[in-house]
């Protein structure tokens, strides 16, 4: 385990049209105190960007790498396979399929390379914030408190009766 104290998530997707829903990702790891950096780097328009960054990303104190993409989304599976640094994939919600064709690209890793994967959409790049935070905060303290806060604030803000 990458006992390094202070690890970055590093956030990467396909376009400049993922930002749309990836930049919730950003927002709730900035609310959990956890430093990032975010790129963007498609698999297909810029193959030699997207193997300069997996290839060198483990010089770089990332603790945990986030990938959306959306419709044939193999940038996912394609940086995991160039890194050991663990990769969460969030499907896109894609035009034409609404993001099942993300969603099956993503999570069909064949064994051997595997890629965590989320829900499409919203869901999916909020949900990867808060599992790389608790990744993260195996190894850090300040992330760790930051998340039980938000866990309890979250549970506290579910009333009880329908209004
Ligand atoms: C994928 O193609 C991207 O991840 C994006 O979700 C999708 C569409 O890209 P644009 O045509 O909007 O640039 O590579």
């Amino acid at each position: 385990m990458n006992k390094k104290k202070n690890l970055k998530v590093s956030i990467v997707m396909g376009s400049q049209s993922d930002f749309k829903t990836m930049k919730l990702t950003k927002q709730i790891l900035k609310k959990l105190k956890v430093p990032i950096e975010i790129r963007i780097i498609s698999a297909h328009r810029t193959p030699m960007r997207m193997y300069k960054y997996a290839s060198e990303v483990e010089k770089n104190n990332i603790g945990v790498i986030i990938a959306g993409a959306g419709g044939s989304a193999h940038l996912p599976g394609m940086i995991a396979a160039l890194t050991q640094i663990p990769v969460l994939g969030v499907p896109i919600e894609s035009k034409k399929l609404r993001g099942l064709d993300s969603l099956l690209s993503i999570v069909q890793m064949p064994k051997g390379i595997p890629v965590g994967t989320l829900a499409i959409g919203e869901d999916g790049a909020i949900n990867a914030a808060i599992l790389a935070a608790s990744i993260i905060s195996n190894n850090d303290p300040v992330v760790k408190s930051k998340l039980k806060s938000w866990r309890i604030s979250q549970t506290k803000s579910i009333k009880k009766n329908p209004k």
